[in-house]
């Protein structure tokens, strides 16, 4: 019963959290769209910087961008504030949600280190937390501000360290979605402890008839640079548990790093664009640079097992053995595993026939990558996992 009521949960929350992630990119890819093609006004008017029409469903739009802030405020002003605070909000409850009052399995990873439910949740929200403060006070900083080459590189080596680090305590899912959440926690917090203030600053200013601080309007672009470059690579997490391949890999840390890169060079291009260039090098660069990943990635650690020297032969009876001790107290009809109520994604291996039929996505998760059995929490040795490997290689013999 538990366990369906934190499906339901989780159901809801990733739904939401995906439509306001949406709201919140889609709102910034249009701002920054607009702010590119502003044109000089067809009617002069000092107060308006740049114009652009437009024509959607129906209706025709012209958007005025106002010199820094109007001289008169308008009774409306519409923020966009919403978007990232309830996506930080509903990241952060599933976040707990799955990970931290779902199965441990989801967690942790007994082969990647030996370390109870409760230490593993103390790790992640201690990374987040410590995260945001060690981000925030670099660039709240003298030097920070002054030297920014230097805090960008510290700022990257700083994300590289905790992909690393959480990747030999967390379970390879896990790792990565406390990645995303660190860079997503920055971001929603950029937006509402940096970026707002800056513009109620001007706001405020402009209501009292003063002149507004400078420094925040820095801050807030500076900021605003920041999420910019770091809105692709929060999405790939997002969709990373789909790709064992990535997240199972011994190296799970740097592949992660590796696609924020080309995330970051792919919105480089975007930039590009937008301001006007035709430089086009950055996409060559990700295509090359995903193709090369791809072929590393998928140079497994052992596909069959006679590299291992296994040179007996491997029957189907066997596999079914190493299943029904490795699988079956979860992929079954009636799962005994603790916190598993039903097969996940409906797969069950009860017999010969579900074997077979799933063979290659066994492969998948348990020879060329380690992600099954979950977090390792049935113990399956590595002999285990090449005799399945070598049974599947050889043509999947019956005897
Ligand atoms: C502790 C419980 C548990 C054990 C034991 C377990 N699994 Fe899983 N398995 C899961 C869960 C949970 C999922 C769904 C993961 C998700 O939601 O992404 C899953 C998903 C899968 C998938 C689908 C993967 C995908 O992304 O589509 C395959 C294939 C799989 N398991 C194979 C195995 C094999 C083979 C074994 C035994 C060697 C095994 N599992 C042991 C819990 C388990």
């Amino acid at each position: 019963m538990e366990t369906i009521f934190l499906d339901w949960l989780a159901l809801i929350l990733r739904w939401t959290h995906i439509i306001v992630g949406i709201a919140w990119i889609g709102s910034s890819f249009y701002f920054m769209w607009m702010d590119s093609h502003l044109e000089e006004p067809t009617e002069p008017d000092e107060e308006v910087e740049g114009q652009l029409w437009m024509v959607h469903s129906g209706g025709f739009y012209r958007v005025d961008k106002i010199m820094v802030a109007p001289k008169i405020m308008p009774n409306n002003l519409h923020w966009f504030k919403w978007e990232a605070w309830w996506t930080g909000v509903t990241g952060v409850l599933l976040l707990a949600v799955v990970y931290y009052l779902g199965s441990a399995a989801f967690l942790i990873d007994s082969d990647v280190a030996d370390i109870t439910k409760l230490e593993a949740v103390g790790i992640g929200v201690a990374t987040l937390v410590v995260g945001w403060f060690l981000y925030d006070g670099m660039y709240m900083s003298e030097w920070g501000n002054k030297y920014t080459k230097v805090s960008g590189a510290i700022g990257f080596l700083g994300l590289c360290v905790v992909a690393f680090g959480l990747s030999q305590v967390l379970s390879g899912r896990a790792a990565y979605v406390h990645v995303g959440a660190l860079i997503g926690i920055i971001m929603v917090l950029n937006v509402w402890v940096r970026i707002i203030p800056g513009q109620n600053n001007l706001v405020n200013a402009r209501k009292n008839g003063e002149e507004p601080d400078p420094s925040y309007g820095v801050r807030a672009k500076q900021r605003s640079v920041h999420n910019n470059y770091l809105t692709l690579p929060v999405v790939f997490v997002m969709i990373s548990s789909h790709y064992p391949m990535t997240f199972g890999h011994e190296h799970s840390w740097a592949i992660l790093i590796a696609l924020f890169v080309i995330g970051a060079l792919v919105r480089h291009w975007f930039n590009l664009r937008n301001s006007g260039s035709d430089a086009i090098w950055p996409v060559p660069v990700a295509i090359v640079a995903i193709i090369m990943l791809a072929g590393y990635v998928s140079v497994p650690g052992f596909t069959s097992g006679e590299e291992e020297g296994l040179k007996r032969k491997v029957a189907v009876a066997e596999v079914q053995a190493i299943v029904k001790t490795r699988c079956t107290s979860c992929h079954s009809a009636k799962p005994t595993y603790p916190g598993i109520e039903k097969p996940p994604k409906n797969i069950k291996f009860e017999t010969e026939a579900d074997i077979r039929k799933h063979a290659a996505q066994i492969q998948k998760t348990t020879v060329t990558t380690n992600t099954m059995p979950l977090g390792n929490a049935t113990k399956m040795t590595k002999e285990e996992r090449l005799a399945i490997g070598h049974w599947i290689a050889s043509g999947m013999p019956a005897k």
